[in-house]
């Protein structure tokens, strides 16, 4: 799936800060959560009837650990072929009113195992019963003997089954075909086969569409839904004339036909690969499309037709094919299909999905239109567009046998998918930004010793909210960090190598993640390249213990060595069966001396000979390819010190940004002071590049969060109106008055941080600039004078300074926007007024769908609580509605804990903790779905809170006022 469930753009400006951390959906200990489930695993459960009729039981002998109790599917029976017919109904029933569709499967398979059982994936449908009585009919496939008569039939809700017991055995070696019947309904679920509605000139419209991944194609039709379950689908969709059907295969024809007593059209298409369920897709839908050819594969791109007109799928198509190409010569394999299709939905809950041949997004995550998109909006297509055609191969041409290795999966498309997007954009150097969006984000998370590691054990991942959980930043980001470490020190050749011959080795079957390891090996091992141990031994430290390690230089001694870093130093953290210990690479430079590396085996076995002079410097981890943090002795920090303010030039930029992001983090876990900090922020008054501020601006959240409601903020604002003035000024220059764009893409990202910071530490230059463009706009809305990449955080400047009048418009704009990425900024930004009165009437808003879409009432009450006014608003709001929306947004999404994370992000008094506390009583009842470890993360976070604010409130704020001082 793509990028990380609920994206937050980086324009955001004040409403943005919080969530840098807050969106990082953190996962504690798993362990404890399995073992929980396992306790909350009930009594077993007979299968219901499926029709909603009398019931045929299966008995179900007391003591009891049937098959259909378990999770996993028995190994008795291998799907081979499906038939399937699906009609969705995109006008509800004149009575029940419920969106439904209908459906018939034929699945072929073969019997591997003797068994009198028949266990297939079902959730949610309704069957019409055969002439036989049952909910399905079975008969032999290709000759043989006539199929064993069914014996009972029902349904078991818990492990979502249709289960069918046999008067005799299947035989093994035969094949047999099972037939059924089924209704189910097509839902705003945003899961298995559901309905997304928009308007389109003031009337309603419905697509039906798809999100299988990972456990809901068993909604759309009975499966053997398991990723090795691989199958070929013949797939036929039904739909009323004027619509389009889309499904994986290309469409072989549509011919008209009378279905009860309905006109309607029937659109066949081309048998699909041998492929897993959760990558199945079938949309119907009169949205419009644009098409090129590259070599033989038809590439188009689908959306709402006012968007097409509006030519927001061109970007889209221009970048697809050398996406594409990149891809097929990345790997050495040429793409699979002979299409590729890709289209943008109103309603889809993550950013996109990499269904085979046919990949749906998020509006935002495909469209663009140069009048309202940002530079990061345009990246962001870029690189979703990347992550998602990298799966075409790695995940769906081969595919880890099951989810436990999920990490693979997600961690390897989110490291390529910066290769993609920078062979589409090479100009802009999206291959560094890694080190801000996946290497940061996850290092926040996996320095806790609630983290848990990469790889599960596959007994451990069972339920499908086990599956779900799965899809954290540890699995994405974690994953991206370690397999570009791996290739960082294989080399780029050795590491594309072996993939290649990886992915033509198990081309349409599945693996399991050390399947990689051994044909990297197999590379390294034909190279001759020396390395310190097997790839295996040296990637089981990083894939089988969770964190990382920080490695500590004493240019005194020469002594290099590596300790588990730790946010909270005293935590207690579970055994790790490499007791802590990583097979580290390190790369490091010294004054005038480039680029030596050493490989750290042992806790401290390495002393390397420094011969640093005095007032010289060194500096580890180049580029930040390594997944560790890097500590010095305090002479070497002074130095490096000295170096940002005299030559800052001298580090490389990404290691700029690495010294401040390790010194603010060392100084979390009392490594070093929060005043040493603190100092590599002294600098920006000299630094112009994205990748520094940007991280320093992240670090520097976390003080807001805890000392925006003190008096620590003054004096903090003040601070930071100094530094970020010079930047303020260099841009003013560099874009003559704020006429011109920059030319960089990194220029622009930085554009917007100096425009963000200095009108949020109340420059008035700044200020008169933003609001006079806002008025400007306000009087004349049919044009708006404000460039797209800034438009964020003006929208937000504006809102905030000013009141009603400002936000019913930007309201009345967003209702208007004619494209998600406009309306997205407007959402977000009308969280940041001031006024109590609109926010509380925001946070109505969320909860009434025609107002705010379900995939964004979380978001949008994130975006409220990460205002310092309408943080205890939201608090009240959730605990006020918890169980509302429980019942209305509990279905399973990722969202509960993005939105426990970020209500409760600032809590850091006693009493917030009690409050807490409370809110957990009180919800036990209720539960807190994919929240739960989320709630308990909030009380421990709370806590650290607590003890970081006693810790260092006065010195923090001392230093300021000193560092304010003319
Ligand atoms: C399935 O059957 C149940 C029980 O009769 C009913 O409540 C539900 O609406 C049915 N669903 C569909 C899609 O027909
Ligand atoms: C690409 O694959 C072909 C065969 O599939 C092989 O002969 C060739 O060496 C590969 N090229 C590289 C660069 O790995
Ligand atoms: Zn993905």
């Amino acid at each position: 799936m793509g990028a990380k469930g609920f994206f937050i753009s980086k324009a955001v400006g004040v409403v943005g800060i919080v969530l840098g951390a807050g969106a990082v959906a953190t996962i504690i200990a798993l362990s404890v959560v399995y073992s929980q489930e396992k306790a909350k695993t009930d009594a077993p459960v007979a299968p219901t009837d499926g029709t909603g009729t009398t019931l045929p039981t299966v008995p179900t002998p007391a003591p009891s650990n049937e098959p259909w109790d378990k999770y996993r599917l028995p190994e008795s029976l291998v799907p081979e072929t499906y038939t399937v017919t699906l009609h969705p109904r995109l006008i509800p029933d004149p009575i029940t009113k419920l969106y439904i569709f209908t459906g018939t499967s034929h699945v072929v398979f073969k019997c591997v195992k003797e068994t009198q059982l028949i266990l297939i994936h079902s959730n949610k449908l309704n069957y019409t019963k055969a002439l036989n009585g049952f909910l399905a009919t079975l008969t032999t496939e290709g000759g043989g003997a006539p199929a064993p008569a069914i014996k009972s039939s029902g349904l078991v809700e818990k492990t979502q089954y249709l289960v069918l017991q046999l008067s005799d055995s299947l035989v093994k070696d035969q094949k047999y075909k099972l037939s059924t019947t089924f209704t189910g309904e097509l839902a705003d679920d945003l899961g298995g086969f559901y309905r997304s509605e928009y308007l389109e000139n003031g009337v309603k419209k419905i697509v039906a569409t798809t999100q299988m991944q990972p456990t809901d194609a068993r909604k759309a039709f009975p499966c053997f839904d398991e990723p090795a379950m691989k199958a070929i689908f013949h797939i036929t969709l039904v739909h009323a004339h004027g619509t389009r059907a889309l499904s994986n295969g290309m469409e072989t024809g549509t011919t008209d036909q009378t279905i009860d007593g309905m006109s309607v059209q029937v659109t066949t298409f081309e048998p699909t690969k041998k492929m897993s369920t959760y990558l199945l897709a079938f949309i119907v839908s009169d949205f419009g499309f644009i098409q090129t050819t590259l070599e033989g594969v038809l590439i188009r791109i689908f959306a709402r037709k006012a968007a097409i007109d509006a030519n927001q799928g061109e970007y889209a198509l221009s970048v697809t094919g050398p996406i594409l190409k990149f891809f097929e010569n990345y790997y050495n394999a040429t793409y699979p299909l002979p299409k590729s299709d890709q289209i943008a939905l109103p309603d889809f809950n993550a950013g996109a999905m990499e269904n085979w041949g046919l990949i749906t997004y998020r509006e935002t995550a495909l469209l663009y239109d140069a009048k309202y998109s940002s530079n990061s909006n345009k990246e962001r297509i870029a690189s979703i567009i990347s992550h998602e055609l990298a799966h075409m191969w790695f995940g769906n041409l081969v595919t880890l046998r099951w989810w436990n290795d999920l990490w693979l999966n997600e961690g390897f498309a989110s490291y390529v998918e910066y290769l993609g997007a920078d062979h589409a954009e090479p100009s802009w150097g999206v291959k560094d930004l890694t080190v801000l969006s996946d290497i940061h984000r996850v290092f926040a998370v996996d320095a806790l010793a609630s983290s848990h590691p990469l790889s599960s054990k596959a007994e451990d991942i069972q339920r499908p909210e086990q599956i779900s959980e799965l899809f954290d930043a540890i699995s994405y980001s974690k994953g991206a960090a370690v397999l570009r470490m791996l290739s960082g020190f294989l080399t780029e050749d050795l590491f594309k190598k072996g993939l290649s011959t990886y992915l033509n080795k198990f081309a349409y079957g599945n693996t399991v993640y050390t399947d990689l390891w051994d044909h990297l090996q197999m590379a390294v091992d034909e190279s001759g390249k020396p390395l310190p141990g097997r790839v295996h031994d040296i990637m089981n430290t990083w894939v089988l213990q969770m964190g990382f390690p920080v490695i500590t230089i004493d240019t005194a001694t020469g002594l290099v060595t590596q300790k588990h870093f730790l946010l909270d130093p005293e935590s207690n953290v579970e055994a790790s069966p490499y007791n802590y210990e990583w097979i580290v690479p390190i790369t490091w430079m010294k004054t005038n001396i480039n680029q030596p590396s050493i490989w750290l085996t042992k806790k401290s076995d390495t002393r390397v000979e420094m011969k640093v002079i005095s007032g010289q410097w060194v500096l580890a981890n180049l580029d930040t390819v390594g997944y560790y943090r890097v500590n010095y002795d305090m002479a070497n920090w002074e130095s490096l010190l000295n170096a940002l303010t005299s030559n800052h030039q001298d580090i490389p930029k990404i290691n700029r940004a690495q010294l401040i992001d390790d010194a603010f983090n060392l100084a979390r876990a009392k490594e070093i002071s929060t005043i040493l900090a603190l100092r590599t922020t002294q600098y920006l008054t000299k630094e112009t590049e994205y990748m520094p501020w940007e991280s320093a601006l992240d670090n520097l959240d976390f003080f807001y969060l805890m000392f925006d409601r003190s008096e620590v903020l003054g004096p903090m604002q003040a601070y930071l109106l100094k530094q970020v003035t010079p930047l303020f000024d260099h841009f003013r220059i560099l874009t003559v008055d704020w006429t011109i764009i920059p030319p960089g893409h990194m220029d622009q990202y930085n554009q917007v941080n100096a425009i963000g910071k200095a009108c949020s530490t109340g420059l008035p230059q700044c200020q008169t600039l933003v609001q006079g463009w806002f008025t400007s706009w306000m009087d004349n809305p049919a044009v708006n004078p404000i460039e797209p990449n800034l438009r964020s955080t003006v929208y937000c400047s504006a809102i905030a300074a000013g009141g009603a009048k400002e936000w019913d418009f930007a309201w009345d704009q967003f209702l208007k926007a004619s494209i998600a990425t406009e309306a997205e900024k407007l959402r977000a930004a009308l969280a940041c007024t001031k006024e109590p009165w609109l926010l509380n009437r925001y946070l109505e808003y969320t909860l009434n769908p025609s107002l705010i879409r379900k995939q964004d009432a979380t978001s949008t009450i994130v975006y409220i609580a990460s205002n310092v006014v309408g943080q205890p608003l939201a608090w009240d709001f959730i605990r006020d509605r918890w169980s509302y929306i429980f019942n209305q947004y509990g279905g399973g999404s990722f969202s509960f804990s993005n939105l426990i994370n970020g209500v409760t992000e600032r809590f850091s008094s006693k009493f917030e903790l009690q409050q807490l506390e409370q809110f957990k009583k009180d919800n036990e009842a209720v539960g807190f779905g994919s929240g739960t470890l989320a709630v308990e993360q909030a009380i421990e976070r709370t806590k650290a809170n607590m003890m970081w604010i006693s810790e260092n409130k006065q010195q923090v704020l001392k230093w300021f006022v000193d560092n304010t001082l003319p």
